[in-house]
């Protein structure tokens, strides 16, 4: 949701202005046209050229440089404006509504949202008027990421550190996102495998990697939804702006979704729940001296085809053999409206193939980023969800 977009980044005068290069090469990474403009003050941690070889523009300072008006140029052709770090005196000068120099002119001059990250000293931070500056500048429709708590320049530990870069990018992301196609509705996303125990140190666990539902999660996020992801353990780490469960048995699972579908608009249930489990879990470690084991395993229970509730559901079925044929089926037999259909190959990668397939169609898609293929998905569950409301 970050590409093509004209992200307009304000650099203030915190020690954490270094931080704020990391931010403008990720958004150009992205694909954002970015713009800095920063305080006299700033120019004293990190230089203007920093900022131009990396957004490849000229950067601003002053009214006073160059031709024309530039405070209404930059606030009018902006999407957002980020200020990443902010400090207390320019969160104190916005409150106040001041326009004394370029960044705060153009915050007034602008109809686009501003997101603000703030850093410094903890007790500059827990200082009252800052406070109060923050919660009337909230209340004004300003959104806030951070401050992060940890070590601070002054040595000490503390709340005021700059939010770290991919949350900073994920607030970015979500507030560009947040008037979209799925604005306004509630999506529930699980993801991951799950890890039935043995015995306490022993589990039966699967190849998932959870990078499917991530994506779902992400993109449903940057669509306007607010987005609920149920996960079972993963290496990655829980997106900005979602609320995330962590569980990790099917039953875990099943407990948490059927809870997280409580006034949901949709489901996509992307994540690789075990079908079985150990019959009985033992309660000491089984000793490599006892020669071997047969473990005896049971169903689980099948969450999607329990779920009841008027919202859309979107399946996935990893099969082998004939993928799209059992997938047909499982979508008839679970009530679903849209189901997903691959092969094991794409288990662990960032890529699959998929067979998108619904009660009128089928649509083979090429090999793609789960990315992508979440970007799609959701784009046609999106349009699904409308259809039907306006039925
Ligand atoms: C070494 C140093 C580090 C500073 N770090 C911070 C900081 O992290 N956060 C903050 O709010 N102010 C910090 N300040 C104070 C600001 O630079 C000062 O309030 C300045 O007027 C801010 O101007 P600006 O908001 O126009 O950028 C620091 C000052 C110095 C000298």
């Amino acid at each position: 949701m970050i590409r093509d977009k004209n992200i307009v980044l304000g650099v203030s005068g915190s020690i954490a202005a270094y931080k704020a290069a990391e931010v403008a090469s990720q958004l150009i990474q992205l694909g954002a046209k970015v713009e800095v403009v920063m305080t006299e003050s700033s120019r004293h941690f990190v230089g203007p050229l920093t900022f131009s070889a990396l957004t490849g523009r000229e950067v601003y300072t002053s009214f006073w440089e160059g031709s024309g008006v530039r405070h209404i140029e930059l606030a009018s052709k902006a999407d957002l404006i980020l200020i990443a770090p902010a400090t207390a005196n320019l969160i104190a000068m916005l409150a106040q509504g001041l326009a004394s120099d370029l960044i705060t002119s153009l915050v007034l001059a602008t109809r686009a949202p501003v997101l603000l990250a703030p850093a410094m000293e903890s007790n500059m931070y827990l200082n009252t008027i800052t406070q109060e500056n923050i919660s009337k500048l909230k209340d004004r429709g300003f959104v806030f990421i951070g401050p992060d708590e940890g070590h601070l320049a002054s040595g000490g530990k503390g709340v005021g550190r700059l939010a770290m870069l991919e949350d900073i990018i994920g607030a970015v992301s979500m507030v560009l996102g947040r008037d979209g196609v799925l604005g306004g509705r509630t999506v529930v996303v699980t993801a991951g495998g799950t890890h039935e125990p043995i015995d306490p140190v022993r589990y039966v666990a699967n190849r998932s990697s959870g990078k499917m539902g991530y994506a779902l999660a992400l993109g449903a996020r940057d669509r306007g939804a607010r987005v609920r992801l149920i996960s079972g353990p993963t290496c990655l780490k829980p997106p900005y702006g979602v609320e995330f469960t962590a569980v990790k048995t099917a039953a875990e699972m099943k407990e948490a979704t059927f809870k997280a579908v409580e006034g949901a608009d949709a489901l996509f249930m992307a994540a690789a729940v075990a079908d079985f489990r150990s019959a009985r879990v033992l309660s000491g470690k089984l000793k490599r001296e006892s020669g071997g084991i047969i473990l005896e395993m049971e169903a689980t229970e099948d969450i999607l085809a329990g779920l009841k509730g008027d919202f859309f559901k979107v399946g996935f079925a990893l099969e082998t053999g004939d993928v799209v044929e059992q997938a047909r089926e499982k979508l008839e037999r679970k009530g679903l409206d849209l189901i997903v259909a691959n092969g094991p190959e794409s288990f662990e990668s960032d890529f699959i193939k998929a067979t998108l397939i619904s009660h009128d169609s089928v649509e083979d898609l090429p090999l793609m980023s789960k990315a992508d293929l979440a970007d799609l998905i959701l784009d046609r569950a999106a349009e699904l969800i409308t259809m039907e409301k306006n039925l």
